[in-house]
């Protein structure tokens, strides 16, 4: 409802006149209106972002007058008279003569700083005002100014090049930017393995890409989820007609009654559980029970305590140990002992091997909930069109989304229309279902457009989670450090509802031996059930606490030998004839000895470095240095998930590549157009990307596991091949033919003859094409026998990880001072995108080692939630390995998940070298690491007395 400027006055509102981007504006607000807001939804300046509302991520940081702040703590009548200038205005930013805004943004693309793209206004803003004030800054004061801008995705070594390229050079030295930031075409035939820049970049720097906040149609209206305060909770709805009556603006109040289909959904189709709205009881704190949908300023100025509900506070089961006593209370009725699944892989006779080794060691380690912390809250709009809904919406799986609202609102699929925004980064939370099922009934039932966009602290409360891990393991090798047998056995707690946790059950006994030849094993693994947030997938699932313990199970052993840790991994990595412990051959492709290998030299330097650093340290200051491997599946465990990719020829001599990965910040729309150009042949340039939209791009599954870059990849190759082919044959012409796309036509240069197919004259084919060509690749796997024997993943990833750290021990902080990650990554199709990726597993595994973990109940806020910010992040050297796979693109496979998974088994076996401590307790925040420096001292001076 427009309102007048008479109501306007009486609703507060001032007139208020400043400047943006270099234009006066007087706009009429509330003076204590949020900056943010007002620019993003008055001025329709949406490269601002909101990340936390709270001055915590930095994602709207703007120049007022001249200096970062954070938009969303300014008041609007704080900026009367001001200069306000916001990512799109920063191409227009001279200082001093230098057009210092754009060739940021340059760098940032050519460097690959900006992945999802969520922080990267506020990013290049902070970095902006730096290079006003200081053209040549050091390392440390880029540090500095962007400490207060978060990143999930990138790892910050990225932005912090970018930002030190565009600054001023001294005399002799180069920017790699180019002035122009012209991009430089590699070529027909040319793109793979080159450093291109990513496709979808430009947006993501200027502020015009669109994220799920960033679009609301016209008179939308707001939902809002009323969510369970209670881990565990009856409740009962009082008149929720007369709340509706007696509250002008409120349109509806929608409960479990008004999901027209099935009240449940779930990202596994037989472990379907979690309902849109909970029915009686809430199972964990944050599950909504209803949905309040409205004009915004009522819905938004609505006191939860106004809404008509009695709860009724009930015991939760908080722990593993709780859901698993006997005689526990049942959270789902039909899941006995709160077990939702079982993970089993057993290879030899593990007991019989254990009793025989020379050497035996055995540990318990635990690990927390880990919280995504993307930078883009969930978000996002839904309308009806006719029969059918549409929802706009950042997601990583599109066709699932699909699927589960169909089930939701009782209709066929095709009746369902998924449009991916951009995905201010997913890490697999993103997988489920957030924001779409409350988007899909509320339009559905009041037939008129709706939006809505999680707070940080919904976010948090109510998206699924890294799962907490006990994990028991016992290991043996022989006096000559040849593994015999690992025996290893973990509980995940799963959450009230199942989300990934029967993946993560499945996958970890797969990966529990990391790369190496383990002749006699038993993994086991439950997925269990407890009061809490729902844990899902993110970035590994499973995998990363599986490492943690194995990885330093595998170092005391190397101890108790005698052996140097580095060439123990080695003695028993993996190659391509040697059995997996399900029995798989792999045959080829297998890095992770060379991925160790090149670690050597600077293992063998900084041990001697640290060494010598400790020798001489007089102070708390001790150095460590550690390594761990790894090895990922890429791609769904023994199960099928094919990706369809379709290209199309235009007449205009122009290919449309429809490809479904949705791209999450990896690159994906990148990578998998530049596998589809030299399959075809076709220079880069020549493709128009449609992506991710359910009606106009087929399946390409969803974006995790490591697959989009094999799978997706894969049919991109596939397609482009055919492509070829059918132009080929159209100008009778052979295999070894080459082709040149041009405006009008291609022409087939065969030998000495040339054929001219003018495509003006070609008649459409049903897609609107003159030739389409299909083409749909499903990794080949078997499934798993009942001791978890099979093919469980066509291709591996490979890599490892060494961390140079210095643990204060007076203070109990570790400071990592650099990473060497080695990854085998088949072929590297674009070397910067993987660096990328790379270094942003690097930090979420710091962050994982040192610092994150999410209780329940408590810090539900970046503010108290500490993801690592530049300052944490050390130099990280990438050392891409190129095994090629038989079966990937080009030899490709994928890293997205690989990246994350070494780190932090390397960085607390580099605490163990520094201290002589294992945390058994991960992460290993001060508090821990003093504490157990202090528990071990104690212990020393009762032996000693
Ligand atoms: S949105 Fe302003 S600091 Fe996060
Ligand atoms: S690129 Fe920084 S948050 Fe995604």
């Amino acid at each position: 409802m427009a309102l007048t400027r008479e109501s306007r006055a009486e609703a507060g509102e001032l007139s208020i006149a400043f400047r943006v981007n270099g234009h006066t504006v007087t706009v009429s607000s509330s003076p204590l209106q949020r900056l943010s807001r007002l620019l993003r939804e008055e001025l329709g300046l949406t490269g601002t972002k909101v990340g936390c509302d709270a001055g915590d991520c930095g994602a709207c940081t703007v120049l007022l007058d001249g200096d970062p702040v954070c938009a969303c703590l300014v008041a609007t009548g704080q900026v009367e008279g001001c200069e306000v200038t916001t990512v799109e205005g920063l191409a227009g930013r001279v200082c001093s003569g230098e057009a210092v805004g754009a060739r940021l943004q340059q760098a940032f693309l050519a460097h690959g700083a900006a992945q999802c793209g969520a922080c990267t206004p506020g990013m290049l803003v902070a970095a902006t005002a730096l290079l006003e004030r200081t053209p040549a800054p050091r390392e440390n004061e880029v540090m500095d100014a962007i400490g207060g801008v978060l990143c999930r995705c990138t790892g910050y070594r990225k932005i912090i090049a970018a930002i030190l390229d565009a600054g001023v050079k001294d005399a002799g030295a180069k920017n790699i930017v180019p002035a122009s930031g012209a991009a430089v075409s590699p070529g027909a035939g040319a793109a793979v393995g080159k450093r291109l820049v990513r496709l979808d970049g430009k947006g993501k720097v200027d502020g015009s890409e669109i994220f799920g906040a960033d679009e609301v149609p016209a008179n939308a209206m707001v939902v809002r989820a009323i969510r369970s305060p209670y881990h565990r909770a009856r409740f009962h709805f009082g008149d929720l007609a007369a709340f509706v009556r007696d509250h002008p603006g409120i349109e509806a109040v929608l409960t479990a009654k008004d999901v027209p289909g099935t009240n449940c959904y779930g990202v596994i189709g037989r472990f379907a559980d979690q309902p849109v709205f909970a029915e009686e009881e809430a199972r964990y704190r944050g599950e909504a029970i209803a949905a309040v949908v409205g004009e915004v300023a009522v819905v938004e100025a609505l006191e939860v305590s106004e809404f008509p509900v009695r709860w009724k506070e009930l015991t939760p089961l908080k722990d593993l140990d709780a859901a698993l006593a006997k005689g526990a209370r049942l959270i789902h009725e039909n899941r006995h002992g709160n077990v939702l699944v079982r993970g089993r892989v057993v290879r030899g006779d593990v007991d019989k091997a254990l009793d025989a080794a020379d050497v035996v060691v055995e540990g318990e380690y635990d690990t927390g909930f880990v919280e995504h912390a993307y930078i883009e809250p969930e978000a996002g709009f839904a309308r009806r069109v006719g029969d059918q809904i549409e929802i706009q919406a950042c997601t990583q799986s599109p066709y699932m989304d699909r699927s589960d609202i169909a089930t939701i609102l009782g209709i066929a699929p095709e009746r369902v229309r998924i449009i991916p925004t951009a995905v201010g980064g997913g890490f697999g939370s993103k997988l489920d279902l957030s924001v779409q099922p409350f988007l899909a009934v509320a339009a559905w039932h009041l037939g008129k457009p709706v939006h809505m966009v999680y707070s940080r602290t919904e976010s948090i409360v109510s998206t699924t989670k890294r799962h907490p891990a006990h994990m028991r393991l016992r290991g043996g090798c022989t006096q000559d450090g040849k593994l015999v047998a690992l025996d290893f056995s973990a509980d995940f707690n799963t959450g009230a509802y199942s989300s990934w946790g029967p993946t993560v059950a499945a996958r970890v006994p797969v990966h529990a031996s990391g790369p190496y030849y383990v002749p006699h094993y038993r993994a086991v693994t439950r997925a269990v059930h407890t009061n809490l947030v729902p844990a899902g997938a993110f970035r590994g699932f499973g995998v990363p606490q599986t490492a943690i313990a194995q990885e330093q199970l595998y170092d005391e052993l190397a101890d108790r030998v005698g052996m140097d840790r580095l060439e123990f991994r080695i003695l028993n990595a993996l190659d391509d004839q040697t059995l997996t412990v399900t029995g798989q051959v792999l045959g080829a492709g297998v890095g992770i000895r060379a991925c160790l290998e090149a670690l050597r030299p600077r293992w063998g330097a900084a041990r001697r470095e640290a060494a010598e650093f400790n020798l001489h340290a007089a102070g708390a200051l001790r150095r460590g240095v550690g390594v761990a491997g790894m090895w990922y599946g890429c791609g769904n465990t023994s199960l099928p998930n094919p990706s369809t990719v379709r290209i199309g020829l235009k007449r205009d001599g122009r290919i449309a590549l429809h490809q479904g990965a949705v791209d999450i910040g990896q690159g994906s729309n990148t990578i998998v157009a530049q596998i589809c150009a030299d399959a075809l042949g076709a220079p880069i340039e020549r493709f128009d990307l449609l992506s991710g939209d359910t009606a106009i791009t087929p399946d390409c599954g969803k974006t995790s596991a490591s697959r989009q870059t094999l799978v997706t990849g894969k049919a991109a190759q596939m397609a482009g091949e055919k492509l070829r082919s059918a132009i080929l044959k159209l100008a009778d012409a052979c295999d070894c033919a080459s082709i040149h796309f041009e405006d009008s036509g291609v022409t087939v240069h065969d030998g000495d003859k040339s054929h001219v197919v003018a495509l003006g004259n070609l008649p459409l084919d049903g897609y609107g094409y003159v030739i389409t060509s299909e083409a749909t690749f499903d990794p080949p796997t078997s499934p798993l026998d009942e001791n978890g024997q099979g093919v469980p993943y066509a291709v591996f990833g490979f890599g490892a990880h060494m961390a140079e750290i210095e643990v204060d021990t007076e203070l109990g902080t570790v400071r990592v001072l650099k990473v060497t990650a080695a990854h085998d990554v088949g072929r590297a199709i674009n070397p910067t995108l993987i660096e990328g990726q790379i270094e942003g597993g690097v930090a979420q595994g710091l962050g994982m080692a040192l610092m994150e973990e999410f209780f329940p109940g408590k810090g539900e806020n970046l503010h108290d939630y500490l993801i690592p910010s530049a300052g944490d992040i050390p130099p990280v050297e990438s050392i891409l390995i190129e095994d090629p796979s038989p079966i990937g693109p080009f030899g490709a496979k994928g890293i997205g998940e690989q990246a994350v998974i070494p780190t932090a088994p390397a960085i607390l076996n580099a605490l163990h070298d520094a201290i002589g401590i294992r945390l058994r307790r991960i992460p290993a925040t001060p508090d821990r690491v003093r504490a157990a420096i202090l528990e071990a001292a104690m212990k020393k001076g009762e032996a000693r007395g």
